[in-house]
């Protein structure tokens, strides 16, 4: 006998399913089969050229609509064997089956069907998934939806310089491979959430975050870094006058065009910067140095290590984010933050004992932010009332203003149900609240040299113009005296 052709093969195999599949159960794995399909293509290419970001979107993608789509299947397959059942028991089942052709009034009614689904799906599909991904990759979505667990990110964000850039675009940044590689513990995360089993304070460093260069540079890049700029701190005493005084200090910026400075040292061309440290990266214990314009090589290792021990494969490549680690979330601390708060006029200095008072309401603990809240502007009205009762009867609005600046202060960076309190999350950029700079600039020592450290030169950071001066001489050289503004730096 001659072998039989293929399509007859395929039509003695595909006509029993062709009858079969008439029946409610499959109907509905149709649906299914088809909303998985439709979605996922509309989705996936989007996804690979990186524009939806958020892992919910990744968990649709990757386990949500492929689920559907397989229980789609399982669901046509049940109702084919279930009917099958059925019609033998009952003895309907046909011997023999009419053609696939339009004809055949099932074969009619399947593809009938089908091209339905489809095209219902596609309708809606185009209505829904534009919407929809563009919310789910909103800063909105990304700050508020798990709003216990990002809250605090999403308020000191609001506060950063950063206010104005999309999480996604520091978290994720451009291209497909990351995109993966966030969806996948996206995925954990969310799960993480809903289990209620992420850790609280969510813990520094993130250990998976893409490096600071593929990011920040897609808007700042290290050869247009300017020279030098003049940072102005304002100071608040805690004696009853509040007496200010000013530090400035010209920081030696640097670009990565050769101009040297801060930004010319640690990412110009050519310079790589290896450090081994404690996973807090708080605690620096080697650092190498390399630069391969120039050809200098240098190691520099703490007291404690031996050069001998030091394994460079362990060690962490020095990016924009060993320095600028708060760029978006900026926690301060509330002798800081008091003091730009007074000198933005938001908390007023004419207020005797202002300062003092406000840092240890700050200071003091609370439960929850609602209790602060309610808790600081009740103690200060309080203690005006008892110990300057003038002032109290006098300055009602003042106190009242200063009181709500200062549970702001308190909200904006305290968040117990997170379980971060003052100073949590260190700022690596500068020296004195954390030990930031010098983390490596004074405690490490050339390997061998026990004299020679990483420079702790004042000068050769910044140029200390004026510290804690009551009327800065450079203030007034550059006609900024009185009550002209000066400016707050705003930080990092
Ligand atoms: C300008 C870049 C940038 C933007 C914009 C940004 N982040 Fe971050 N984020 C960072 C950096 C850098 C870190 C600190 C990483 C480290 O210390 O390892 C971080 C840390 C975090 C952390 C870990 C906890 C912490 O406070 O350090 C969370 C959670 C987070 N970001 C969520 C968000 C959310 C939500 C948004 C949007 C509302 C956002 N980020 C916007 C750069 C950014
Ligand atoms: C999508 C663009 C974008 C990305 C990505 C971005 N930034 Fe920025 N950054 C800005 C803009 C815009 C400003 C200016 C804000 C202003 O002038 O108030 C800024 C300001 C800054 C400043 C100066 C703040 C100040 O005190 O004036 C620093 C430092 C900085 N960014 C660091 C970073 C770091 C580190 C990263 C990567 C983690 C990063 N940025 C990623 C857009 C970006
Ligand atoms: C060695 C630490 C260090 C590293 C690494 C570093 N920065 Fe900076 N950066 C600083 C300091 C310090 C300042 C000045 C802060 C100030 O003015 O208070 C600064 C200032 C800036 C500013 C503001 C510039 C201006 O002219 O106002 C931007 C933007 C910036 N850095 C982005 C970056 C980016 C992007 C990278 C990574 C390519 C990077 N930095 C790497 C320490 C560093
Ligand atoms: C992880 C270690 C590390 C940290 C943290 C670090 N630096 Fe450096 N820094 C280095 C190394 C290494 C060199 C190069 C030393 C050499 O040339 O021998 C350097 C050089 C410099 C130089 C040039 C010194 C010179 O003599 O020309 C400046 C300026 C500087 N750093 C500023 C900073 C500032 C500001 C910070 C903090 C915001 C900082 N560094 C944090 C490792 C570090
Ligand atoms: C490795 C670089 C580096 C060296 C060395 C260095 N500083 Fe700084 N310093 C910084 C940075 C970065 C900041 C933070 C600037 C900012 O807040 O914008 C800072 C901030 C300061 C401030 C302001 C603090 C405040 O909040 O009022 C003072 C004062 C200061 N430095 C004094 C010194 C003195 C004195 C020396 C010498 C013993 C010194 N620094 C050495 C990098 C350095």
């Amino acid at each position: 006998m001659p072998p039989e052709p293929t399509h007859a093969r395929f039509r003695e195999w595909f006509s029993p399913i062709v009858h079969l599949s008439s029946n409610f159960i499959s109907r509905v794995g149709v649906v299914l089969v088809t909303i998985g399909g439709v979605l996922w293509l509309y989705l996936l290419p989007m996804a690979l050229r990186g524009e939806v970001v958020h892992p919910y979107i990744g968990i649709l993608i990757f386990m949500g609509l492929p689920a559907v789509f397989f229980g789609g299947l399982l669901l046509i397959a049940a109702g084919i064997a279930i009917q099958k059942h059925r019609e033998l028991r009952r003895g309907v089942y046909p011997a023999k089956f009419p053609p696939l052709d339009f004809n055949n009034r099932e074969f009619r009614h399947l593809l009938l069907f089908v091209g339905i689904a489809t095209m219902a799906n596609i309708v809606i599909g185009t209505q829904l998934v534009y919407g929809g991904v563009t919310y789910m990759d909103s800063v909105t979505f990304c700050g508020r939806t798990c709003h216990t667990v990002m809250k605090p990110e999403y308020v000191t964000y609001l506060h950063s310089p950063h206010a104005r850039v999309a999480c996604v675009q520091c978290h994720i940044g451009p291209g497909a491979s990351w995109f993966v590689r966030s969806k996948l513990s996206g995925v954990h995360q969310v799960f993480a959430v809903l289990l209620n089993t992420y850790p609280r304070p969510i813990p520094v460093p993130i250990s998976n975050l893409r490096p600071a260069r593929e990011t920040c540079e897609q808007c700042h890049w290290p050869a247009r870094f300017e020279g030098n700029r003049l940072v102005i701190i304002p100071h608040y005493a805690t004696d009853q006058a509040n007496t200010r005084t000013t530090t400035v200090l010209l920081m030696h910026i640097g670009g990565g065009n050769g101009q040297g400075g801060i930004h010319g040292a640690h990412v110009a061309a050519g310079v790589r910067i290896l450090y081994g440290a404690d996973p807090s990266r708080q605690k620096v214990h080697w650092v190498e140095y390399e630069n391969t314009r120039t050809g200098k090589k240098l190691l520099y290792v703490d007291n404690q290590t031996h050069s001998a021990t030091i394994h460079f494969q362990t060690g962490r490549s020095m990016d924009c984010i060993d320095c600028h680690n708060q760029p978006a979330h900026q926690f301060h601390l509330p002798n800081e933050a008091m003091n730009t708060e007074l000198a933005a006029g938001r908390i007023d200095a004419q207020l005797p004992y202002i300062k003092r008072e406000g840092v240890a309401l700050l200071k003091a603990s609370y439960r929850t932010q609602q209790e602060a809240t309610q808790s600081i502007p009740r103690a200060l009205t309080e203690f005006y009332r008892t110990k300057f009762p003038v002032v109290a009867a006098r300055q009602q609005q003042a106190i009242a203003r200063s009181a709500s600046a200062l549970a702001q202060i308190y909200r904006d960076n305290v968040f117990p149900r997170m379980k971060i309190g003052w100073g949590y999350y260190p700022n690596n950029l500068g020296h004195m609240a954390f030990p930031g700079c010098f983390r490596c600039h004074g405690n490490l020592h050339l390997a061998g040299h026990a004299d020679e450290t990483l420079t702790q030169d004042c000068t050769v950071c910044h140029n200390p113009l004026a510290i804690q001066s009551p009327n800065p001489a450079i203030l007034q050289q550059l006609g900024l005296t009185g009550t002209q503004p000066q400016g707050v730096n705003p930080g990092q």
